[in-house]
């Protein structure tokens, strides 16, 4: 079994002692945890000799009306997978510990790119994902971190925050885990029914759409990605949009080369994200 850390006390008696004679690897999650987190895990096996996962649902990264209270809180089930995936710590601090005086007065705020895509849909949840990511870098001090290409804009945001304040961490990208039918893994999958489920394809659809029509221009990649969305009775879409991965700034149609395609939508009342590399021009 893991070692379960459930204080920030406790992380930061034991975790200083292994740095001494080990690297550390974190893999920062809100539990629910699916095949996507656990090759995350595999990689941080893989780039230290110490694994940490931590499980906290962040309440600072939910806006009002959200699914906080809802969201799936599977700490059993988690942690025996964390087990025979053989992580070495858990790290599963109570919200009271983390933020003890309810909302921080100081907060992480990201630059432009933490106001985009997401931001639009999600109030302040880049400031709360930037301010919880930073006090698990603090208190976990890994070598490592290992984060989902799943949350493009999070890993974008991640990699910007440990250049810019010149934090010693190595940041690793992760590659998205999909169904055999190509659906995202996602903790909130659980809460599709079997219709919303099939609808949900369609975002995967929307993406390969647009990857595939690279040759044809930005405007016709976002629109072929639309069209399979808007096919989908019971999927309303938030956005299709492409942006220049190295800097994530939206694309115009003058654009050629690498980019990425990102989606989000509704299936149901269920909000998923999903992104696809593609190559304009
Ligand atoms: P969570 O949604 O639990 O995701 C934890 C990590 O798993 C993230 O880095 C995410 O990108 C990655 N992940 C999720 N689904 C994946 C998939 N299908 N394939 C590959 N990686 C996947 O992201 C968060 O938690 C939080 O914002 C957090 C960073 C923990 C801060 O609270």
């Amino acid at each position: 079994m893991p070692h379960v850390l459930t204080t920030i006390a406790e992380a930061k008696e034991v975790l200083p002692e292994i740095a001494k004679s080990d690297t550390i690897a974190l893999v920062p999650t809100m539990g629910a945890l699916h095949d996507g987190h656990l090759s995350l895990v595999d990689i941080a096996k893989r780039s230290a000799t110490k694994t940490v996962v931590s499980v906290f649902v962040n309440p600072m990264q939910f806006a009002p009306g959200e699914d906080f209270e809802r969201y799936p809180r599977t700490f059993d089930d988690d942690l025996a997978k964390l087990d025979e995936a053989g992580v070495d710590y858990v790290f599963a601090p109570a919200v009271n510990d983390m933020y003890p005086d309810g909302v921080k007065q100081t907060r992480v705020v990201g630059g432009y790119a933490a106001g985009l895509l997401e931001a639009a849909h999600r109030l302040a949840h880049f400031d709360g994902v930037l301010t919880v990511v930073t006090k698990l870098f603090n208190i976990v001090r890994p070598n490592v971190a290992v984060f989902g290409e799943k949350d493009a804009q999070q890993l974008f945001l991640v990699r910007r925050l440990v250049r810019d304040l010149n934090l010693d961490i190595d940041v690793v990208g992760a590659p998205i885990v999909r169904e055999d039918d190509g659906l995202a893994l996602s903790s909130r999958n659980r809460y599709l029914s079997t219709e919303e489920r099939a609808a949900a394809l369609s975002l995967v659809r929307a993406l390969t759409a647009a990857a595939s029509n690279g040759d044809r221009g930005i405007r016709e990649m976002i629109s072929q990605a639309q069209g399979a969305l808007m096919d989908e009775k019971l999927v309303k879409m938030d956005y299709v949009s492409i942006v220049d991965p190295e800097r994530f700034t939206l694309v115009n149609e003058a654009y050629t080369g690498k980019a990425l395609v990102l989606v989000a939508a509704k299936v149901g009342t269920t909000r998923l994200i999903d992104n696809m590399s593609a190559y304009v021009g």
